[in-house]
């Protein structure tokens, strides 16, 4: 279909009609529209309304082994783990794809994030995209704002 697409853009003249349905130009449909705002209106959701939840931590000491949270420190978002063995570290919470907070997925043992799906390991480095650079790394604070 591809080929054939490209070929009509290409040569001109008249086209089969199923063409226009994968224009890049084409108009979104009103149902695809409808679908499109409603998905931007949850990252946005997301993008403001997570900044404004308050942690369920307030220290890094707070987090449990094996377990992650989100803690405002310092003026900034930090996504804080702790091995099982206790062991502490700290990146960046804000998203390297567009900046939302990502969320720390207990079952699997990995930082996500809810507005485009990008997925990150305990160490930052990115597993699964829309971002393709790892959560900026830190060093473990010692004391709230
Ligand atoms: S802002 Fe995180 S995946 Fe887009």
């Amino acid at each position: 279909m591809a080929g054939r697409l490209f070929a009509a853009q290409i040569a001109g003249g008249p086209r089969p009609a199923w063409t226009d349905l994968y224009a890049p130009r084409r108009l979104p449909s009103a149902r695809e529209a409808g679908q499109l705002v409603k998905f931007q209106a949850a990252v946005a959701k997301h993008f403001v309304g997570d900044r404004l939840r308050t942690s369920h931590v307030d220290l890094v000491n707070d987090i449990s082994p094996s377990s992650g949270a989100v803690v405002r420190l310092q003026g900034k978002w930090w996504a804080a783990y702790r091995d099982e063995m206790g062991h502490a570290s700290a990146l960046s919470a804000c998203c390297t794809h567009l900046g939302c907070l990502v969320q720390f997925n207990d079952a699997e043992q990995l930082w996500e994030c809810p507005c485009h799906g990008s997925r990150f390991a305990t160490d930052g480095s990115v597993l699964h995209g829309p971002a393709t650079r790892p959560l900026e790394s830190r060093e473990v604070p010692g004391a709230k704002d």
